[in-house]
């Protein structure tokens, strides 16, 4: 089978964010056939249309880093009960100038790790929405909602509850058969 690459957003930007742990643990689980590259969004300034007429080097670095890959996977926390400013921010660049929406036609899956119980549930139902109309195809099943318990992944990025590991593992082989279906549809540059 061909490798599929995906870019990933890390919705945090703390240094001890647990979901770029547990983007790195995803990362080790994922089918050998799959290689990944994050997608950083740290430098982006605040939007604005008046960046129409000509976007800053980092804004277009940002959109060419997506337009570079088959599928984008979005790793959030949730932020009073939606996503990071930041991330926001990140997707309002991709979406721009108009026409150019980044997202369009490319396939996409989120999910996302909280202390909480509900496991950044408000936050990744927010994000679909915005996906939706980005016209982002976006992988529906399997959701995941990840609540995180201190020493559920190492500092290594190895997942030390054996079925979290294989629900994990299963997400991954899921999200590449989703990337399969759309690039099937939809090829890259199409
Ligand atoms: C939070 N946190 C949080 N948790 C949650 O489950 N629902 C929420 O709405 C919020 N809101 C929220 C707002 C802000 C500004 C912060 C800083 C935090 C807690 C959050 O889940 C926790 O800090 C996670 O560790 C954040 O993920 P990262 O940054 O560690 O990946």
């Amino acid at each position: 089978m061909a490798t599929h690459t995906v870019g990933y957003l890390i919705g945090s930007l703390s240094s001890t964010s647990i979901n770029r742990m547990l983007a790195n643990a995803m990362i080790r689980l994922a089918p050998p056939d799959m290689s990944f590259t994050e997608i950083s969004f740290r430098e982006l300034p605040i939007y604005s249309p008046d960046y129409d007429g000509e976007f800053p080097h980092v804004a277009l670095a940002f959109k060419k880093a997506i337009a570079d890959v088959d599928a984008v996977l979005f790793v959030t926390p949730e932020y009073n009960r939606s996503i990071p400013g930041g991330l926001k921010n990140a997707i309002d660049w991709a979406s721009r100038p108009y026409g150019q929406n980044s997202f369009a036609r490319k396939a996409s899956a989120v999910i996302g790790a909280s202390p909480g119980p509900i496991g950044t549930a408000i936050a990744q139902q927010h994000l679909r929405s915005l996906l939706g109309y980005c016209n982002a195809p976006q992988m529906n099943a399997p959701e995941a909602y990840i609540q995180f318990k201190k020493g559920l992944i190492t500092a290594n990025g190895e997942v030390t509850d054996e079925s979290m590991a294989e629900f994990l593992r299963n997400y991954m082989k899921q999200f590449q058969a989703f990337i399969v279906r759309v690039l099937t549809v939809v090829p890259r540059n199409a």
